[in-house]
């Protein structure tokens, strides 16, 4: 048997590896705390489930949804963004569900790129830009980000000649895993750019409403021009705990929502129509609830920058996301720091350099496991005197 080179020639996917040594140390009865993955400990709100009660009882939900999605979960979408963001938008042009941003994002080299052409994105990111890319033949170009200049992706470190071969320009602010936001006037060069050099700017703004200390997330959409040359992916996995049901949506230029559409009615059947049900519901009528959410991810933040912090790491607190993004100790690399965390106080943490060259040197602490472990893991972290780094 021979399976396709993509499949064997891809990076393994970062938290696998973290899965396989998390499973190791419990099968040897150690309580390890995993500040790995992003994945909201808490419940989906019972309003929402509600909708979901309501829509499984639904004859007309048990039958194949539409790829683009209900009318109604478009057009709550669209209300939303001109609620939120106050962008105006065509519910039956200019937005389509997703089965989760993921699978929007992995599917978009197949609706943007040729084989050969040039992706550029962040590094580092969010893995499936790359992956999507290289899915589709595509070439993907990365532009390092810094801390310096606050994770942004600086335009002028872009070779001109990159720029005007690129077709695709991937951004995704608040940005995971590095915490970093970008503002409207950012954005706005961003379209400039884009016009410029004609390039599809594909923006990920997953972690828009979670958020801290009053800070407010724009949308891309929102720069003047932005709707000519790009689209945005949303979640509602973050921001409602709803990981589990698997549902977002892209907005954007009808041209490259179409496309999209177009890959997407070729390969999957859409969101089961009660989980579509319950995102309406979500985007319809939370009220405060998101705000409260966040109110308890904030004091979570406080309290693992202030542990890091006691341990002598310098943190940035972030405005947004559901991460805490920090340089390791000096003569570690993130993956040699993330080992002797887990080895030596059975913590887990996500080494940076899974997230791109470079994400060297850092490493990430999520915020979704529950208060209890959160607290049992800075326990174990006050204390905790760093030992000295392996000589190399
Ligand atoms: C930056 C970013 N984009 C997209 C996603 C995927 O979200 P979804 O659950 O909607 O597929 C994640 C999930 O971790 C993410 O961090």
């Amino acid at each position: 048997m021979h399976i396709a080179d993509r499949v064997t020639q891809l990076p393994e996917y970062p938290f696998v590896t973290i899965s396989r040594t998390i499973a190791a140390k419990r099968a040897q009865g150690i309580d390890v705390i995993s500040f790995g993955i992003g994945d909201p400990d808490r419940e989906t709100p019972g309003f929402i489930l509600d909708a979901l009660d309501r829509g499984a009882r639904s004859a007309a939900n048990h039958r194949y949804p539409e790829s683009e999605g209900l009318p109604e979960f478009r057009k709550a979408v669209t209300d939303w963004y001109e609620r939120r963001f106050g962008v105006a938008l065509d519910p039956e042009t200019e937005a389509i569900s997703l089965i989760g941003a993921k699978e929007g994002i992995g599917h978009a080299g197949l609706a943007f790129l040729n084989p050969g052409d040039v992706a550029i994105m962040p590094d580092p990111a969010y893995p499936v830009y790359d992956v999507g890319t290289i899915f589709a033949g595509g070439v993907s170009y990365k532009v390092p980000m810094h801390e310096e200049s606050g994770w942004l992706v600086e335009l002028d470190d872009i070779p001109a000649d990159v720029a005007d071969k690129a077709k695709v320009l991937w951004l995704n602010y608040p940005n995971n895993p590095t915490g970093g936001v970008a503002s409207l006037e950012y954005f706005r060069r961003v379209v400039e750019y884009a016009k410029a050099h004609d390039l599809i700017v594909l923006h990920d703004n997953c972690y828009s409403e979670v958020t801290y200390d009053g800070y407010v997330a724009p949308s891309f959409l929102e720069a003047e021009g932005a709707m000519d040359v790009g689209m945005e992916f949303h979640s509602l996995s973050k921001t409602f705990n709803m990981t589990g049901w698997r549902i977002g949506a892209a907005v954007g230029n009808a041209e490259l929502v179409e496309a999209l559409r177009v890959i997407k009615s070729n390969l999957d059947s859409g969101v089961p129509q009660a989980v579509q049900e319950m995102a309406i519901e979500a985007l319809n009528n939370h009220g405060d609830w998101v705000v409260e959410n966040n109110v308890g991810y904030q004091r979570r933040r406080d309290r693992v920058v202030e542990a890091l912090r006691s341990i002598g790491l310098a943190v940035v607190p972030p405005q947004a996301g559901l991460y805490v993004w920090t340089r390791v100790p000096e003569g570690y690399t993130s993956e040699g720091f993330a080992n002797t965390l887990l080895e030596e106080r059975d913590i887990v943490v996500t080494p940076g350099g899974s997230y791109g060259q470079h994400g060297e040197g850092y490493i990430r602490l999520s915020l979704t496991l529950s208060d209890d472990r959160v607290d049992e893991g800075l326990s174990r972290l006050r204390d905790w005197k760093i030992p000295p780094p392996p000589v190399s």
